[in-house]
């Protein structure tokens, strides 16, 4: 009976690994096959919710079925959706908890608007994410930065990070290059290489100042959703770790004056410090033992005129306010080039620690310190463990 049991299974697995290599069980008339192109990839995790998104070649109806068989379709205004472009947010869950899901596709044909045609519902194979909670001792996630297109590059990075050590994968920007983008194209070179990392790791999103040029400018949002109102700047919270993220928008000034008639984004950046003096006195932020700033641009004052006015306008006007938040760590790509700015150094009372264009980083934070690697694609620790110590600092945000 055992033997049988086993035979059993494994014919319910091949179907299932058959389903998700294939994409499709055979279609009923009148519609299409169909496979999944990219995805599923997670974002937007929260304490209760998380965002499934994924890509399919024919229009389909989607949803992501969890393991206790609730089902949460993609709908708008009570209508389940019809697309190729699948993003589900699942809510209601609980902090710290894993879920396991698999996602949902029928193929659709819509011609007939009252009656649309639909196809055999195919689920794939599972994925698991965990939700944030901060109650966690410690808090633990990689970046990696100004990619540019290079696949294979992003492919290699992604290759050493083992899943079940890290909470989350940070996206600090610059994954694409300039270019006036379409949603598939974005799929491509934003997350394709993700595979099984996007799928049970939670991907954060940070936008690098090319993700903010060109005509496809506002697709980027569709391919990382937030549920907030501001899809590039927010906070969340990890463990010990509140993190607030930031959008310095353009970073070259002449590409800013073309951009906007401005040097700099000011008034989105003056929009973000208001936000961000604001959320910083909330307690989630406030009571953190340890707060983290990400931002594409890092807050540098390097003393060079014009290509870098964004950094400098921000060192003088934005990291003020980050000073007296307490915050312990600045993260930030942008330059190609990997720089610690020890706190004092350029009116900052944190450090700036920025990752270059070849490497990834490994942070790991829990009682009092953060720990920061870096490595080269090749998985060689390329400098070694900085152990940044977290003191408690006052905040003085009136
Ligand atoms: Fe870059």
């Amino acid at each position: 009976m055992k033997a049988l049991l086993s035979i059993f299974r494994c014919a319910v697995l091949a179907v299932a690994v058959s389903l998700v290599l294939t994409g499709s069980r055979p279609p009923q008339a009148g519609t299409q096959d169909f496979h999944v192109e990219y995805g599923p990839w997670v974002t937007d995790m929260s304490e209760q919710a998380f965002t499934v998104l994924w890509s399919t070649d024919e229009v389909c109806q989607g949803w992501v079925q969890l393991d206790n068989g609730r089902r949460i379709y993609e709908d708008y205004a009570g209508r389940k959706l019809f697309g190729t472009l699948h993003t589900v947010r699942v809510e209601g869950l609980s902090r710290g908890t894993e879920y396991g899901y698999r996602i949902g596709n029928r193929v659709v044909d819509p011609a007939n608007p009252r009656r649309p045609a639909y196809g055999q519902e195919v689920l794939s194979e599972r994925y698991a994410v965990t939700t944030f909670d901060p109650n966690r001792k410690k808090c633990r996630f990689s970046v990696m930065n100004d990619v540019h297109m290079r696949l294979d590059h992003y492919a290699a990075l992604l290759d050493d990070i083992r899943i079940s050590d890290n909470d989350f994968l940070l996206l600090n920007g610059d994954i694409i290059s300039a270019g006036n983008w379409t949603v598939d194209s974005l799929l491509k070179y934003e997350v394709g290489p993700l595979g099984p990392w996007g799928a049970n790791l939670p991907v954060v999103f940070s936008r690098g100042n090319h993700e903010g040029r060109g005509s496809g400018v506002a697709l980027v949002e569709k391919v990382f959703p937030k549920a907030a109102s501001a899809p590039y700047y927010y906070t969340f919270r990890e463990g010990p770790a509140a993190f607030i993220v930031l959008d310095a928008g353009e970073t070259g000034v002449k590409n800013a004056l073309a951009l906007t008639g401005d040097r700099i984004y000011e008034a989105y950046l003056r929009e973000q410090m208001e936000w961000a003096k604001a959320v910083m006195k909330e307690p989630f932020f406030r009571n953190a033992p340890v707060k983290i700033c990400i931002l594409h641009a890092p807050m540098i004052d390097p003393g060079l005129p014009d290509d870098f006015v964004p950094h400098t306008w921000m060192n003088h006007h934005f990291l003020p306010l980050l000073n007296k938040a307490g915050v312990d760590l600045m993260i930030g790509a942008d330059l190609h080039e990997y720089q610690y700015h020890p706190a004092g150094t350029m009116n900052n009372d944190f450090p700036i620690l920025v990752n270059d264009d070849q490497s990834r980083l490994e942070v790991r934070v829990r009682s009092g310190h953060i720990y920061v690697t870096v490595y080269d694609e090749a998985g060689n620790v390329t400098v070694p463990t900085r152990d940044i110590p977290v003191t408690r600092k006052k905040h003085t945000i009136r």
